[in-house]
């Protein structure tokens, strides 16, 4: 995130059934100003802003959390969302402390649980919102040895 793409995160927009699987990117925004675990990411294609994702990674924590991830509806089905998710897969990793990544969705997303079970992740059930839970465990460099 930067002062300059800002206004084109804002500017993203999901289709209306989309709505309620995310909070707005201007909420996300405010919250990520006001909490120092919160680590935003922008996705871009070149220099063209196609996307948004949060994380948080703290360092006391074996666990890191995906908890916002969108792509703007224009770009949606042409991979970006994959490549997105590989790439902040990898950011989590080399961060060096973290084992394991949860990420949560709507039940009825059935774009966001195609996405998430082809990176690895398992789904855990649901939680006292009604929100799916599904987890993945990172592989490290020790586990290659
Ligand atoms: C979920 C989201 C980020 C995926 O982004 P995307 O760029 O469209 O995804 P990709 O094009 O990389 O597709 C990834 C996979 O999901 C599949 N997929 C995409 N949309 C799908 C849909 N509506 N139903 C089922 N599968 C779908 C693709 O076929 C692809 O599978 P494959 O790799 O086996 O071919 C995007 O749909 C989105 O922003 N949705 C609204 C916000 C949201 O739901 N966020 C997640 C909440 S945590």
């Amino acid at each position: 995130m930067t002062e300059a793409n800002r206004a084109l995160v804002l500017a993203l927009q999901l289709s209306p059934d989309q709505m309620d699987f995310v909070a707005t990117n201007a909420e996300s925004l405010e919250e990520a100003e006001e909490d120092r675990d919160a680590r935003p990411r922008v996705v871009m294609i070149k220099d063209r802003v196609v996307g948004f994702l949060m994380y948080e990674a703290p360092a006391d924590d074996d666990e890191a959390r995906i908890y916002r991830f969108m792509i703007d509806r224009t770009y949606q089905g042409r991979g970006y969302g994959k490549a997105a998710l590989r790439q902040a897969l990898d950011e989590i990793r080399s961060l060096g402390h973290v084992r394991h990544v949860s990420i949560c969705y709507a039940p009825e997303n059935e774009a966001a649980r195609h996405l998430y079970r082809s990176a690895g992740f398992v789904e855990e059930g649901l939680d006292e919102d009604g929100e799916m839970i599904a987890d993945l465990v990172l592989r490290t460099q020790m586990d290659d040895l």
